[in-house]
């Protein structure tokens, strides 16, 4: 390759992994990570710690006009903590609280508009790499490299499960199974912006597939995007 930077896009249901994905990419290459879904969290978070009633859509508007969203790098964990308001939200975004109600708000056509424009606004540059359910098909259509992950549901219940658990969330495997149902359904179904494969991306199933084997094939995807 010549060094190009591009855009990749990594797309797919909720714990597959694109996260683990785009930090391994973007520490590569050298690229920015942007992990879209943490904007829909903090706003979710900002919505619950305000009680904004989220079917009121001038107290959405409202809201949004109270919100502002920053990533800042941080060297320990190798990805950009996302900050509501100067706070940095990381600690409290990943909880099963908003992760409840996330899909219910990601839904939310003024959110995404909202979303959706920071978002395109920190690729104009190129040289990153976005994971999330629309970036290959509304946010970046015309990205260089898009990836639509998948991995078969058990696989990926058992990753979160682990995820949680290690972070000492009392929570049983039937309800992270019951979230992850949940929240693919409502992403897949929604009206706007739904969870879609672009016709132009690379289906990736790493149901199968050891962190290695996975990152070499990308890295040979991203060679050819390069080219
Ligand atoms: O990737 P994640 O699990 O952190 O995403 C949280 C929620 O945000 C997910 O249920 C769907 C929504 N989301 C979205 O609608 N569009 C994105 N680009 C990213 C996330």
């Amino acid at each position: 390759g010549n060094g190009k930077k591009i855009i990749i896009t990594i797309d797919g249901y909720s714990s597959c992994g694109k996260s683990t994905l785009a930090k391994q990419l973007a520490k590569q290459l050298g690229y920015l990570f942007i992990d879209s879904g943490a904007m829909y969290r903090a706003i979710t978070f900002y919505f619950l710690q305000n009680r904004v009633d989220w079917n009121d859509e001038d107290a959405v508007a409202a809201a949004l006009q109270n919100i502002k969203l920053s990533f800042i790098f941080n060297e320990a964990t190798g990805k950009a903590d996302i900050y509501l308001n100067e706070e940095n939200v990381e600690p409290y975004i990943r909880d099963l609280i908003v992760a409840e109600k996330v899909s219910e708000v990601a839904a939310i056509g003024a959110v995404r508009e909202f979303a959706v424009a920071q978002q395109q606004e920190m690729g104009i540059q190129k040289g990153i790499v976005m994971d999330g359910r629309d970036i290959g098909t509304v946010v970046f259509p015309a990205a260089e490299l898009k990836i639509f992950m998948t991995a078969d549901p058990d696989v990926r219940v058992q990753r979160r499960f682990k995820e949680l658990y290690e972070k000492d969330q009392h929570i049983t495997i039937e309800e992270v199974r019951k979230n992850l149902e949940l929240r693919d359904y409502i992403d897949t179904n929604r009206e706007i912006s739904p969870l879609k494969k672009a016709d132009d991306a690379i289906v990736l199933d790493n149901s199968q597939l050891t962190l290695e084997e996975q990152f070499e094939l990308v890295m040979q995807w991203v060679k050819d995007a390069t080219n």
